[in-house]
């Protein structure tokens, strides 16, 4: 394998780790990514094929990609993923895959995500009721989600689950939330709401912010202990004493975590994002679709990565110019 310089941006940050949403499409109609009717979805014909999602990765890995997460959209309504995936797995170079889910068509696939060395799910579960979990996600999905939470655990893929907290929805849930920490080996994280649900409506309410999720969570476990960061991460991670797992707090919209941010993302539409608060930086489709050869695409890449927002404030400044509207998580990848 030819490996190059790795991708380091302008702030002296490495690019070392990818998020490709294979698809906008889902399955739910969460509150907080899309409204009721659901977003117009993007022609087919507009997404990247997996032919050209695969020469992106490739492509990426040779500039030090070397962990790839796999999202959406729900990346299991797409045709044909698991095929996508086994090629995916065998790229020399990139060392972990992930995927982000919502479980609904999850579980049958465990099996063979074990096989292929799928290192890592992250589950989006917002609440351990039914009647919560239909409030939320509008869809009566519960126990297919609550299945493929068992299977993954049962193949021993490591587990995260994902929770959005909203005002009025299902803050009754984040305690409820938190146990599944207590009874299984899972990560719990609260994520901070943020503005990608696909309209123009301010996410208002009052907000479940770092600062309230974690005053809930002391509240209900006085012995929750700070862990050590881990580098790169997004979570800020608790211990519980007799707890098997852990739990966490995302602070996606209050942005603690930008100084070491390594992450990128190409959107299913084929854009190039290095923040989650930009605008796309670079159309990749177009470039693939005109022809261009590798050393284009690298070039490109590489003057992306030299003129990258410091934060995800600043990204958000530039972003609110351009257009005033958010799209939705499902486009962008969560
Ligand atoms: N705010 C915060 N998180 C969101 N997600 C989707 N939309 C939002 C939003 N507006 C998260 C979901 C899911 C992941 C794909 O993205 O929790 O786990
Ligand atoms: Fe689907 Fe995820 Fe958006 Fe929910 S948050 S509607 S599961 S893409």
């Amino acid at each position: 394998m030819k490996t190059e310089t790795p991708l380091i941006d302008n702030f002296g940050r490495p690019l070392n780790y990818l998020r490709l949403a294979v698809t906008d499409r889902c399955n739910l109609r969460c509150l907080y990514c899309m409204p009721a009717g659901g977003i117009e979805y993007i022609p087919q014909s507009e997404i990247l094929t997996y032919e050209e999602m695969e020469r992106l990765v490739r492509l990426v890995v040779r500039l030090g990609v070397r962990k790839l997460r796999i999202t959406g959209g729900e990346p299991f309504v797409r045709r044909n993923i698991m095929g996508f995936l086994r090629r995916v797995a065998g790229i020399p170079g990139l060392e972990e895959i992930h995927m982000t889910t919502n479980g609904v068509l999850t579980a049958p696939f465990v099996p063979e995500l074990k096989r292929i060395g799928i290192c890592g799910i992250n589950l989006s579960l917002d609440a351990v009721d039914r009647e919560a979990f239909r409030r939320v996600t509008r869809r009566d999905e519960f126990e297919r989600v609550w299945a493929s939470f068992q299977a993954i655990l049962a193949h021993g893929i490591r587990l995260k689950i994902n929770a959005v907290i909203q005002q009025g929805m299902n803050e009754d849930q984040i305690v409820p939330l938190a146990r599944l920490a207590r009874d299984y080996p899972v990560a719990v994280r609260f994520i901070e709401e943020m503005p990608f649900n696909g309209s123009s409506a301010s996410h208002g309410r009052q907000h479940w912010d770092y600062a309230r999720l974690l005053a809930e969570l002391q509240r209900a476990f006085p012995d929750l202990k700070p862990l050590p960061g881990k580098p790169h991460t997004t979570a800020r991670e608790f211990s519980v004493p007799g707890f098997q797992g852990t739990l966490g707090i995302i602070a996606g919209y209050s942005r603690l975590f930008c100084d070491e941010c390594n992450r990128m993302r190409i959107t299913a539409r084929g854009l190039l994002k290095l923040c989650l608060y930009d605008t796309g930086m670079l159309n990749l489709k177009e470039m693939l679709r005109s022809g261009a050869g590798d050393d284009q695409l690298e070039a490109a890449i590489r003057r992306c990565a030299g003129r990258r927002f410091a934060n995800g404030f600043q990204a958000e400044a530039h972003a609110r110019k351009a257009n005033p509207a958010y799209e939705s998580m499902s486009e962008i990848g969560g």
